[in-house]
């Protein structure tokens, strides 16, 4: 298993490239369940879950073409995909795929609704909490479908063909809006979506749908209303910039000190995280070709901080920002109120010195002076990301092992921080 080691206390200078999303990526390329024409995808980031789910939707019988780099294309171009789903072959997505990335789950929604049938398997739990797909099955049902359970698989019928309507999410969830979304296009009639995830990933899909032909009104609101639609067409996308991995390197770059440019980076995607970024005492500058990020000297500030959906802080930025304040002039409060276990990166920062408290969904981290490299472990996707962050400003050498969590959504995070002057190295297994 790879290994990444960084060797700490160099300051970072120069322009990383932002990506396209993950989390748009893999909900756009589930979408091209929904009609028999290519939709075509750009931007895309070469990622191990983007991989993993081209091999699931292969399964159902998707044809997918990947165009790669242009000779002379910047590193982060993106790939090109082409998706075509003409005939839907199979409309089982088995436990050995949907047990690896939970997104997969979504293709529930798209299969009914354009099939009227769907056999796929329950994701399961994961490291960041127990994770249930109830307000997805709920959603399926009030649009019509009979649910059962069997074998640890959900089977979903809607022979009639699904019906519009009104859904209220008890509390947001990115997944479960999804799916409601994604079914509700093809549905007979009117959906209202109540109290739906706002995050840019959301707008990205509804927008891309639009552009096949669906109704979709209140996008990047809290409320959608969709008219259903009898078919949807074919439709060329970009996939927006990736705002978690955005707030990640503004994080990398405000622990480092330095400046740095993150190009193509969208400022309106990331919420709270720049006004946390300030509060902290790091520079942040919205300028033309994304967002500048500098400190140079200013100490870090403690700051009090709740995860929350968007527009609110981000969970998926909560480890990097932890990591980050292991450092800062005081002591900070980290409360989560996403995920009811999240904070596995704690024990490994501790290994760097770090001086962190849990009490219950509340992290209190004291800063300290200094940081000393460790060999430490990734747990999953952020947390290892986190361990990064604490290895650019830690005296010595920090390895840490596992590091395939990284690779499921972060492209070439090596050679993107070393090109700014860090001591990352990849030491393959
Ligand atoms: C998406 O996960 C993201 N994944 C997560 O990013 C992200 O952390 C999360 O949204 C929140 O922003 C992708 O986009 C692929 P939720 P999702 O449904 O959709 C509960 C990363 O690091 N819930 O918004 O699974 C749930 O347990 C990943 O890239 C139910 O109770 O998250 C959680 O407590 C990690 N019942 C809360 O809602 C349900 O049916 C929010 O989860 C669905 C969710």
């Amino acid at each position: 298993m790879d290994r990444i080691r960084i060797r700490g206390g160099n300051r970072l200078n120069g322009t990383i490239p932002i990506s396209g999303a993950k989390n748009a990526a893999l909900p756009l390329m589930i979408v091209s369940l929904l009609t028999p024409e290519t939709l075509t995808l750009s931007n895309v980031p070469r990622l191990a879950d983007v991989r993993l789910l081209q091999r699931i939707l292969q399964n159902h019988g998707i044809d997918i073409m990947v165009a790669g780099k242009r000779p002379g294309q910047n590193g982060a171009a993106g790939d090109v995909m082409h998706l075509t789903a003409r005939e839907i072959a199979d409309t089982t997505a088995p436990y050995e795929l949907v047990s690896k990335m939970r997104a997969s789950f979504w293709v529930l929604g798209p299969l009914l609704a354009r099939c009227g049938e769907a056999r796929v398997s329950l994701p399961g739990g994961c490291a960041i909490g127990t994770r249930p797909v109830d307000m997805h099955l709920t959603a399926m049902e009030q649009l019509g479908a009979e649910i059962a359970i069997e074998g640890g698989y959900v089977i979903a019928r809607a022979r009639k063909g699904l019906k519009g309507a009104h859904i209220r999410f008890d509390k947001v969830s990115v997944g479960a809006t999804h799916a409601a979304l994604m079914a509700a296009v093809l549905a007979d009639g009117d959906t209202v979506i109540e109290n739906a995830a706002a995050e840019p990933e959301i707008g990205d899909v509804a927008e891309c749908l639009v552009k096949m032909g669906a109704r979709i009104e209140g996008i990047h609101s809290t409320e959608l209303r969709i008219r259903g639609v009898t078919s949807l067409s074919g439709a060329t996308h970009s996939v927006i910039p990736d705002r978690i991995e955005t707030g990640t390197y503004a994080m990398c770059a405000g622990m480092a000190g330095g400046d740095v440019l993150l190009k193509d980076a969208n400022a309106g995607h990331l919420g709270a995280v720049i006004d946390v970024m300030r509060q902290a005492g790091i520079d942040v500058d919205v300028v033309n070709e994304g967002v500048r990020i500098h400190r140079n000297g200013a100490a870090l500030r403690p700051v009090t901080v709740d995860t929350a959906p968007f527009p609110g802080f981000p969970t998926d930025c909560q480890a990097q920002l932890m990591a980050l304040m292991t450092m800062a002039t005081g002591t900070s409060t980290i409360r989560e109120t996403i995920f009811e276990n999240r904070f596995m990166h704690v024990q490994e920062l501790a290994r760097l010195g770090a001086d962190i408290h849990l009490h219950g969904d509340t992290a209190e981290v004291r800063g300290v002076r200094k940081l000393t490299g460790a060999q430490v472990m990734a747990t999953d996707l952020r947390a290892s990301v986190s361990l990064v962050i604490a290895g650019l400003a830690a005296a010595g050498e920090t390895m840490i092992n596992r590091v395939y969590h990284l690779d499921r959504g972060f492209e070439t995070l090596e050679e993107k921080l070393s090109a700014c002057g860090a001591d990352v190295t990849r030491i393959s297994g």
